[in-house]
């Protein structure tokens, strides 16, 4: 049996994780967890301290796992790459960005691999995790890692695993969610799988290439993003007709097969799906070919803050209340429910369009106390009292979290703007206006 997969089996491999991220830190977590030596890297000093103290920065991560497994020596992290030489695999889970032209930021891949180059030894492993566009492991990764003189397929291994972490949700975690994974040549497919199938309690599902791994990641990133475009343009389309569009998806809902519910909003958020089309997009070109369903849903869904920006005018206006110079609660930040992550988040972009018609804006969000846009650092309200809610014109729901009391807002509100349908469950609705 191959030296590696032996390792993998009887738990005296090392594996590293390169990026202490959303994603990289629960997958360190998991490797430690699952009794293997585990060494995380990132070059942000800050988040190495925290690991190597047990102190806990994300919220997929259980404080009291994180310091067990730091207290008793299985997990550590580093900004010293020259640690790689004593891993046999490493995961890559760094950033994927765009760039302000809206094409693919491939730099921190780029770099990460750079800085394993010179510690890269005979038979290790390794994996992108980072979401990318299809072509990026063999295209990118590969020429970058054979600089260390070692032939990849013969001397390593390399393979595309995409991470699939749903923040916040509290069924699938790293540990359950099914794994695909594509390698240069079957046996490094081979030698990732026995990785994951060491440290995970997921299926694992192989396919030939990491190009299709790095596809497949990009249609589950696109379906969701087309869908969502789908409803928010219905959603804009039964608002005129007078239409509750949110009834229209439960209603469509009972359809057992065939149909899954998407459900309308301010736009899109986070670190994912607004923007992995985009690497798609941007290597169609490559082929000379557009993705046009993707370009018309982003077309949707970048308009959505605007608009709902727009719908909130037209609410005041009802109030006999002009927008310049309206005071306006907005409940919610982060860019999905119930986590901290602000990434893209189209709060941001809505408060942005209030601003911008001189509204005097003001937020309330329970998982983010503040947060950094364009260098300007701005402080949310540290408790939603009664006087909050009615010193506001209109308070505007852009985050459905679970732990904020509908209720006691809607008694206090004068008007309500709810974009994600959170205050479904309160009776009295006189002055809830659904987007
Ligand atoms: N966050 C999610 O929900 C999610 C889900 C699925 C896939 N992804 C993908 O996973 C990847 C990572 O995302 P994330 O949310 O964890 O990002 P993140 O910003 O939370 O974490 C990335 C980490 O990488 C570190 N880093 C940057 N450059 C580095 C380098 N050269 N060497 C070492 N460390 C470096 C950063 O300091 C940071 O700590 C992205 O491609 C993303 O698209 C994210």
């Amino acid at each position: 049996m191959n030296s590696i997969k032996k390792k993998l089996i009887d738990k005296t491999a090392t594996l590293g994780v390169v990026g202490l991220g959303y994603v990289g830190l629960p997958l360190a977590v998991e490797k430690a967890k699952a009794g293997f030596k585990t060494i995380g890297f990132d070059v942000q000093e800050s988040k190495v301290e925290m690991v190597n103290a047990g102190k806990n920065y994300i919220g997929d991560v259980v404080n009291e796992d994180l310091e067990e497994i730091v207290k008793s020596g299985l997990l550590s992290a580093t900004t010293d790459f020259a640690q790689v030489a004593s891993a046999e695999c490493v995961c890559i889970a760094v950033p994927t960005p765009l760039d302000t032209y809206q094409q693919p930021d491939i730099s921190y891949v780029k770099a990460s691999a750079e800085s394993i180059v010179p510690y890269m030894h005979k038979d290790m492993l390794i994996v992108l995790e980072s979401t990318t566009y299809p072509g990026t492991t063999e295209e990118l990764l590969k020429p970058i890692l054979e600089k260390s003189g070692l032939k990849c397929g013969v001397d390593f291994h390399l393979a595309f695993s995409p991470e699939r972490v749903d923040p916040g949700n509290l069924i699938y975690k790293t540990k359950n969610t099914p794994k695909v994974v594509g390698g240069i040549t079957p046996e490094c497919t081979d030698v990732a799988a026995a990785m994951y199938e060491a440290i995970l309690e997921a299926p694992i599902h192989r396919v030939s290439s990491p190009a299709v791994a790095e596809m497949e990641k990009i249609l589950e990133n696109t379906y969701r993003n087309v869908n969502i475009g789908l409803v928010n343009e219905l959603a804009i389309l039964s608002n005129k007709m007078g239409i509750n569009f949110w009834e229209v998806v439960d209603a469509a809902k009972s359809k057992p097969y065939g149909f899954q519910a998407f459900y309308p909003g301010p736009g899109l958020g986070g670190h994912c799906i607004p923007l992995d089309p985009y690497y798609l997009s941007w290597k169609a070109r490559e082929y000379g070919f557009h993705t046009s369903m993707i370009e018309s849903s982003m077309m949707v869904n970048d308009r959505m803050p605007e608009y709902c920006a727009e719908r909130s005018s037209k609410i005041l206006n009802r109030f006999k209340k002009a927008m310049n110079g309206a005071r306006i609660l907005i409940l919610g930040v982060a860019y999905k429910q119930d986590i901290d992550d602000y990434r893209e988040s189209p709060a941001l972009r809505v408060i942005e369009e209030l601003e911008k018609e001189g509204a005097e804006v003001v937020y309330y969000d329970p998982f983010v106390s503040e947060y950094r846009e364009h260098g300007v650092v701005k402080k949310g309200e540290s408790e939603l009292t009664a006087e909050l809610i009615e010193s506001a014109d209109l308070v505007i729901v852009t985050t459905a979290h679970t732990n904020v009391d509908y209720n006691f807002v809607q008694k206090y509100a004068k008007a309500i703007f709810d974009t994600k349908n959170a205050m479904k469950q309160i009776e009295l609705r006189e002055n809830i206006e659904l987007l």
